[in-house]
């Protein structure tokens, strides 16, 4: 099994740091450490098979890191991250792509902008009001029928920490493994389909698995 450098970068600042970061007491953190080390070693892999994605030209919100969807739709892949670090890491797999830095909250496109839109593991990182204002601003960078495919862990804990490990499995058949852990919030398919639908979406849940979820939203 190859672990990419990424898989434990990611583990270490996307998650220790956010825990050590946070407004919690010594003891509180720790606790949140021992949990997260906990899950790495004990959770399974999950397996995502991507047949497809959308078609068209695609903005995928937050696509660092791994750039699953960039590696996959190459040229037709804008990639908005907030983070320079997780562009860096995953630019060089995808240099075909479109690599933006910014935050999704406020993207520098005109209305109707994007045939579609996607989004693997990146919203698990974001409040839910914050999800809010990145729904908002993804329907408005979509054209009419235009598409948002969400894969995304589901979270039912709002305290402590989360951490999901993924085999995802490529249409060339390429296997990434990699793994994202958050600060906990409850983020499971039905509160995401609500903000979805509260920003006008129409939302066709597709797969809902029991520790992650996919689902198409259409504007
Ligand atoms: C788990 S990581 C990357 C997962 C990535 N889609 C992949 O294929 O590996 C989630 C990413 O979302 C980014 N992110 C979180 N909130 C964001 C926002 N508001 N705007 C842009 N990127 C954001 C983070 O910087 C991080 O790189």
């Amino acid at each position: 099994m190859v672990i990419h450098r990424c898989y434990w970068e990611r583990i270490f600042f996307l998650s220790f740091h956010q825990i050590i970061m946070s407004k919690k007491s010594r003891t509180q953190k720790l606790f949140q450490i021992v949990s997260f080390i906990f899950q790495l070693v004990v959770k399974r892999m999950q397996k995502i098979v991507l047949e497809s994605i959308p078609e068209g030209n695609i903005v995928d919100i937050g696509g660092g890191g791994e750039g699953i969807i960039a590696q996959i739709g190459g040229e037709r892949v804008t990639s908005i991250d907030k983070r320079q670090s997780e562009i860096d890491e995953a630019k060089h797999k995808a240099p075909e792509a479109t690599w933006v830095l910014a935050d999704a909250k406020d993207l520098d496109y005109s209305n109707d902008h994007f045939d579609n839109a996607t989004s693997f593991f990146s919203i698990m990182y974001m409040s839910n009001e914050e999800k809010i204002e990145v729904f908002k601003e993804v329907y408005r960078v979509l054209k009419p029928h235009g598409e948002f495919w969400v894969w995304d862990a589901s979270i039912s804990k709002e305290k402590g920490v989360f951490f999901i490990k993924i085999k995802a499995v490529i249409p060339d058949k390429k296997v990434v493994r990699t793994g994202y852990g958050v600060s906990s919030k409850k983020q499971t398919i039905n509160v995401v389909t609500k903000l979805l639908v509260e920003e006008g979406f129409k939302v066709e849940i597709i797969e809902n698995k029991k520790n992650w979820y996919f689902l198409k939203a259409k504007k």
